[in-house]
């Protein structure tokens, strides 16, 4: 198989997301779930744990491409997360809005800003799904929803694939109070 340094065009190579302090470990069982490996890059910033390279395709480690990182939250953004919870916890209007947007993520994710994660074949993907249900439901309970959308559903977005939706608020690249979907998709057999 070709490295992906080895790809010439330009290309979507990262996104940079976050995981909750205290929530390292946590965020590593879910990466690996999904099927991913992990580099540690050795570099910090201005945290206090460095910034890990999580790899879709663990056959190619390559810490600048296809790969997203995920480090802990930093202090600006805990202050915002914050707020907004205390704010949600006390306007109605707001919380009405939050539960309305969590609801549609949940259900309606087409539209609701995500990543996506492409697997090579239903079964891959379908072990991915799994693994993410096996070993996190019980722990996350309300922080994570799957919503599968097979071709013969009718409602995913093409008749050629499979999609999974994993919403959940352990990895963001945004905001923890409005969660993050990420996508898995996989051809349809
Ligand atoms: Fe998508």
């Amino acid at each position: 198989m070709n490295r992906i340094e080895q790809y010439q065009g330009n290309l979507l190579n990262h996104i940079e997301a976050l995981y909750r302090p205290g929530e390292r470990e946590l965020a590593l069982a879910l990466v690996e779930a999904l099927g991913c490996s992990v580099s540690d890059t050795g570099f910090s910033g201005d945290g206090p744990e460095s910034f890990l390279a999580v790899h879709p395709n663990p056959g190619d480690a390559d810490i600048r491409n296809n790969a997203f990182y995920i480090s802990p939250m930093r202090p600006e953004q805990q202050a915002l997360e914050a707020s907004l919870a205390r704010l949600a916890r006390d306007d109605r209007e707001l919380r009405a809005a939050l539960e309305g947007y969590r609801g549609a993520a949940r259900t309606l994710p087409f539209g609701v800003s995500h990543f996506g994660l492409r697997y090579v074949s239903e079964d891959a993907l379908k072990e991915a799904y799994a693994a993410v249900g096996e070993t996190l439901s019980e722990r996350l309970g309300e922080r994570l929803h799957l919503r599968i959308f097979h071709p013969e559903d009718g409602e995913g977005a093409q008749a050629t694939m499979v999609q999974a939706f994993v919403y959940q608020d352990v990895i963001v690249s945004g905001s923890f109070t409005y969660g993050q979907l990420i996508e898995l998709q996989g051809p349809a057999r």
